[in-house]
């Protein structure tokens, strides 16, 4: 089979790596990829997000089966020029990938699918927004509708605070996509992450994650896309992952294909737990990045099969096979991050690492220059191990980390703490 994936970062990375361990993978290429994807297969540029080329591409190339990696392009519709150009393709269509791109869309999905979520309102205009708020009292949550790069949700610990992120939604700090807001009740938990293959109508969970999303050590400090995270996440039991099948992912993918918009593709639903009850907070159309990463150090080989079962509608005849293990990423970032960084300071001492089933470090935001790697992201590489358990695994991480030669660039020693302590 020839490959196309989509995307450029570290989660674009691992899944190449899965997919080029499978004989059935004769060619693999990413567009636009990055200087570590660059040493596994051919890298294109291309728009990503213009449906044409990229079935154009795909054409000229000769490509069997197109892995969409980011959310941009899935809700730019390229999943479904694809297809009417007659490609297989791994990712959900543009009204699907609403369950991501709109939250009162899905907050709708999962009140027709009765689904345990945070009680909420939506609102096209800030007086009945705050008017909300004052009855429903603070803490509470403020959430731009549309894409926002992971910024436009503003917890609000106070009345105050949400009338002032009401304000700033209104008044367009996100773009078009604050032009709706939804605020929602706050919810207490744990929160962990739950991975499920979508063909349409069949489900297949292939694992959970947790991840740590603030840049100082102790979760604390500014908001990141992720600063490390593991695999599989130990409050989401066995029992607790079956209410959330149960309860959640299965009635919401009923009320989609009912619909008439089947999801396929990976559904990334983010979870609250308490008292052993799984509550919606949020759903993604693509894998987590850096989950991603720790899913494929546990997939290997199988990643490619499970991908193209779902893309074909075989996920009732699939399975995964698990090794009772434990992965691990930490995100190497440059100094400054997730506030402004420099570009271009080299990194060295990657050669010297080792690369096997249980040791890879993925690129995120790298560049090769004259023989060099280069930074040139916020989140620069993802130093991912596996083991037996989780200490292991943390164990083999940060002694690669420490073989990292990159003065510009941090990381945090404490990622796993809460699944460790
Ligand atoms: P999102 O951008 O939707 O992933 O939300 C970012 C983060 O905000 C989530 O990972 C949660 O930690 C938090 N969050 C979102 N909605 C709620 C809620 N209703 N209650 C508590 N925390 C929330
Ligand atoms: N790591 C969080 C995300 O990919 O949305």
């Amino acid at each position: 089979m020839n490959i196309l994936i989509l995307g450029s970062g570290g989660r674009e990375h691992a899944l190449a790596w899965a997919v080029m361990q499978n004989p059935k993978c004769d060619k693999l290429i990413v567009a636009p990829g990055n200087a570590g994807i660059a040493q596994i297969a051919d890298c294109a540029a291309f728009d990503i997000e213009d449906g044409g080329a990229v079935a154009a591409f795909a054409e000229e190339n000769a490509i069997d089966f197109v892995i969409v990696g980011p959310e941009a392009p899935l809700a730019a519709g390229v999943a479904d020029r694809l297809r009417e150009a007659g490609l297989l393709v791994f990712g959900p269509s543009e009204a699907a990938a609403k369950l991501e791109a709109s939250k009162s869309f899905t907050k709708e999905i999962c009140d027709a699918a009765k689904a345990p979520t945070a009680g909420y309102g939506h609102f096209i205009d800030a007086d009945a927004a705050k008017a909300h708020v004052r009855e429903h009292g603070a803490p509470t949550v403020v959430k731009a509708d549309g894409l926002a790069a992971g910024k436009g949700v503003i917890i609000a610990m106070t009345e105050d605070e949400a009338i002032a992120a009401i304000d700033d939604m209104f008044g367009g700090a996100f773009g078009g996509a604050g032009a709706e807001v939804v605020i929602e009740e706050f919810m207490e938990g744990e929160e962990a992450s739950l991975f499920v293959l979508v063909d349409g109508e069949d489900v297949l969970a292939i694992g959970s994650a947790q991840d740590h999303k603030r840049v100082g050590e102790g979760d604390t400090g500014l908001n990141t896309g992720g600063m490390g995270a593991y695999s599989p996440a130990p409050v989401l039991s066995a029992e607790i992952e079956a209410r959330a099948m149960e309860e959640i992912v299965k009635p919401t993918m009923r009320v989609m294909a009912e619909r008439g918009m089947p999801y396929q593709g990976v559904l990334y639903a983010g979870l609250m737990i308490k008292d052993g009850q799984p509550r919606l907070v949020e759903y993604n159309v693509r894998f987590g990045d850096p989950e991603c990463q720790v899913l494929m150090m546990r997939l290997g080989a199988q990643a490619l099969d499970l991908m193209h079962a779902a893309a074909e509608g075989r996920l009732a005849e699939a399975q995964v096979n698990w090794a009772d293990d434990h992965a691990i990423t930490v995100v190497m970032a440059a100094a400054g991050y997730p506030g402004s960084y420099e570009k271009g300071s080299e990194i060295k001492g990657l050669d010297a690492l080792p690369e096997d089933s249980s040791n890879m470090v993925f690129h995120a935001g790298t560049k090769a220059e004259d023989g060099k790697v280069l930074a040139v992201g916020g989140r620069v590489l993802n130093v991912t191990a596996r083991g037996e358990t989780l200490q292991e695994a943390r164990d083999r991480a940060y002694a690669m980390v420490d073989g990292v030669d990159w003065p510009q660039g941090f990381f945090r020693r404490d990622i796993g703490w809460r699944a460790l302590k």
